[in-house]
């Protein structure tokens, strides 16, 4: 499927200490989500909406190591551009985290988490979108052999796409959803 030609996306980084996006003046009062807020609230939408929103919030969702990307709606342009609006609607995101399997900060280890899109945007490869983009960053970074991550069962062929491999058998998180370790090993740079 390809999304309608009228929808322009914008696939920008998301910093965890984004401004507001308030408008100093005429918005004043009217706090709007900063991008991380918006990227919270569509993991737990999307992931976790039955469940504590602090699912959600990942440990190292701050360090500068971590790169979190999202698509956003009504981008000013359609090229590549990196600019949208600022009250700009965020149909995708996903995020990349230095850390082994042990949960411990590694160099040599990235995982992807947070892998969310709107619902009523999947299948149309803003998934896609992010998950390149993350390989992409994890390629161009020093010292990282490999990436990993639990993907739930039901999107398995999702990863295996993008050459992600299964290691051992299915296991069932403390949430109650079956998961397979996948990893995929860096293989340029
Ligand atoms: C899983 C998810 C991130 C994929 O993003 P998406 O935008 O819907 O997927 P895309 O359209 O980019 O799909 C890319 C490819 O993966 C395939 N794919 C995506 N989801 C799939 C699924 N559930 N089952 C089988 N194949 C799937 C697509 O068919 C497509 O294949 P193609 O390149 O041959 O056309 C998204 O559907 C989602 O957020 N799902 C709910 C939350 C979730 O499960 N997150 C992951 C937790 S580990």
């Amino acid at each position: 499927m390809s999304l309608d030609n009228n929808l322009k996306v914008v696939l920008k980084a998301i910093s965890p200490i984004g401004q507001s996006t308030a408008d100093t003046n005429a918005d004043l009062g009217a706090k709007k989500d900063t991008d991380f807020e918006k990227m919270i609230k569509l993991r737990h939408e999307t992931l976790h909406y039955k469940r504590a929103k602090r699912l959600v919030e990942y440990e190292k969702d701050s360090l500068t190591s971590t790169l979190h990307l999202g698509v956003f709606e009504d981008g000013i342009t359609n090229t590549n551009s990196e600019v949208c609006k600022p009250d700009a609607k965020l149909l995708a995101c996903g995020t990349i985290v230095m850390e082994d399997q042990n949960d411990d900060l590694n160099e040599e280890f990235f995982r992807i988490r947070g892998m969310a899109v709107s619902k009523d945007f999947q299948g149309y490869g803003l998934g896609a979108k992010i998950l390149d983009g993350l390989l992409e960053h994890a390629n161009k970074t020093d010292f990282v052999k490999s990436i990993w991550c639990n993907a739930r069962s039901s999107i398995l062929p999702f990863y295996l796409k993008f050459g992600f491999e299964v290691q051992g058998s299915e296991f069932i998180t403390d949430q109650g959803i079956p998961h397979f370790l996948l990893t995929k090993s860096i293989t340029y740079k």
